[in-house]
């Protein structure tokens, strides 16, 4: 009971704090932008597929101080590096990966209705001509998508365990057969023991940023 109790108070304070930064920050952020990826949504407005409405978590955006963070903590260049975000919802970190450089950005989402949003948010976020023809937003389940080349994974705690492990199942098969460097970041990291059972990564930090967790983790040279 106490335990459940625990549960609740810090789900409230997380909320309480991510309000904060979108008030603050990030709407503010959308807004300059010239799009929209700030309101949440539950998962009965995403029209996703009924047998993975319980696997999958509502939308509710990346602050934006909070993936700067974990994309200088990752300490690498960018522009040699691909960015793929598992659950890309309305396109955020799309938008703010291709700004910074990287090479390519893949966004994969389920909801057809986040990726329309995603969609139009591209067209509408100012972006030079060469960083937007980096960007692919593909609606699909992160589960099929493949591992292209050295990738940065970025994730929002968007979906279970059992969705997650599949995930990584295909990136191991990529990284043993030494076709691709891996970096794997996971945020608010609900399911990270998942994560810490695959060998062929090793966690390199672990840390909160605006209140909210994230975990590091890097394939083994
Ligand atoms: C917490 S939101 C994160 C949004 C975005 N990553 C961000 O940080 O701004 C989680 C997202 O994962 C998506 N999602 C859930 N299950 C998925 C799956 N199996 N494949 C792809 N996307 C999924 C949801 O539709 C939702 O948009």
């Amino acid at each position: 009971m106490l335990r459940g109790l625990y549960t609740r108070c810090r789900r409230r304070v997380r909320g309480a704090r991510w309000a904060f930064y979108a008030a603050l920050v990030d709407r503010p952020w959308d807004r300059r932008c010239g799009v929209e990826t700030q309101d949440p949504l539950g998962v009965a407005e995403l029209a996703i597929p009924a047998d993975r409405c319980d696997s999958a978590s509502e939308y509710m955006a990346s602050p934006t101080l909070v993936f700067r963070h974990v994309v200088r903590r990752l300490e690498l260049a960018p522009c040699e590096w691909t960015l793929v975000e598992l659950g890309s919802g309305k396109g955020r970190v799309v938008l703010m990966a291709a700004q910074m450089g990287f090479r390519s950005v893949i966004g994969v989402e389920l909801s057809p209705r986040l990726h329309e949003v995603a969609q139009r948010n591209l067209l509408a976020f100012p972006l030079a001509a060469r960083s937007r023809e980096a960007v692919k937003l593909l609606c699909m389940d992160a589960a099929h998508s493949p591992p292209p080349e050295d990738t940065v994974y970025y994730l929002y705690n968007p979906f279970d365990a059992a969705v997650l492990s599949t995930v990584l199942d295909n990136v191991e098969r990529a990284a043993l057969e030494g076709r691709v460097r891996v970096r794997f970041a996971y945020v608010n990291p609900e399911f990270a023991s998942v994560v810490d059972g695959y060998e062929f990564l090793r966690q390199v930090e672990a840390g909160t940023k605006c209140g909210e967790r994230y975990t590091l983790w890097a394939t083994t040279p």
